[in-house]
């Protein structure tokens, strides 16, 4: 069960994050942060074939991802989780408003975040205090609209959280076929940001990462909740890279539909 109880660390994390944000882009316009920025984006535009791009479009075709624009492209609806002053928008500019969730800790980090995209949404939250919001709520969403197509984490935001409620996180809020890319920091990580010397950040290795998030998340569950109606969940297809020599611990999977599963 995802826990929030240990507020006094994530208020100590928030204010660290809300210090650094005036100045968090321009300690990262390198030439060698930039390439980075350009190979963790090219890695979750290849995540998408042709034919899932298709797919993708075609099954989000309900009323409610027509409204909210998410068949604008094949990211369909977007968690951004951790999204920070907004890289993930400003270096994949083909996300529309309509399809964008940003959800952050920090409110200096949602600051900048605003100030580059006043028309996307922005959360100020834990993503844990989200989930927990979105998972009370099911049972007025028996269809499952709260569910997004893709769980889009880079640089490490999920890294300040538990692994298990990681897990419990992307199998509560992610759609069958649903797209998840998280990268999670790895033994090797040299610092992009001055916060995580100071916060007590648990860098994980990929046995820990195997064993605390993928499994759990493997193991087909039969997601119960409040709501009337449960989930199934599991995994379709892992596929792990390293994009800049071991630094992160890149996961990338879709969430299996329950029709295999049952099978
Ligand atoms: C290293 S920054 C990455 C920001 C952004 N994704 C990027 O690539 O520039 C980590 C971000 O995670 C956020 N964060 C840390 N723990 C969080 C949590 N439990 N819920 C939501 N956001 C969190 C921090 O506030 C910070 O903005």
């Amino acid at each position: 069960m995802v826990d929030v109880s240990n507020l006094m660390r994530v208020s100590e994390l928030e204010s660290a994050y809300d210090e650094v944000s005036t100045s968090y882009d321009s300690i990262y316009m390198k030439p060698k942060d930039i390439k980075q920025d350009k190979m963790v984006m090219k890695d979750i535009i290849a995540s998408y074939t042709y034919k899932e791009l298709w797919q993708n479009m075609l099954q989000s075709m309900s009323w409610q991802s027509f409204e909210s624009g998410a068949m604008l492209n094949p990211f369909g609806k977007i968690l951004d989780a951790g999204c920070g002053t907004g890289l993930l928008l400003e270096r994949l500019p083909v996300i529309s408003p309509l399809q964008y969730r940003g959800v952050d800790l920090s409110g200096g980090m949602l600051r900048q975040a605003r100030e580059k995209f006043p028309e996307y949404t922005f959360i100020h939250q834990d993503i844990r205090e989200y989930y927990r919001t979105v998972d009370e709520a099911r049972h007025m969403d028996p269809l499952g609209f709260h569910l997004y197509d893709s769980f889009i984490s880079i640089f490490a935001s999920m890294s300040f959280i538990p692994l298990e409620d990681c897990a419990e996180i992307v199998g509560g809020l992610v759609q069958t076929d649903g797209f998840v890319y998280i990268m999670f920091f790895g033994p090797k990580v040299t610092p992009r940001d001055l916060v995580y010397e100071s916060a007590d950040v648990p860098f994980c290795t990929a046995d820990e990462v195997q064993r605390k998030f993928i499994e759990p998340l493997q193991e087909i569950r039969h997601y119960e909740g409040d709501g009337p109606i449960g989930r199934l969940y599991g995994l379709k297809g892992l596929e792990w890279c390293k994009p800049d020599e071991g630094d992160y611990i890149v996961f990338k999977s879709r969430m299996r539909d329950c029709k295999d599963v049952s099978e």
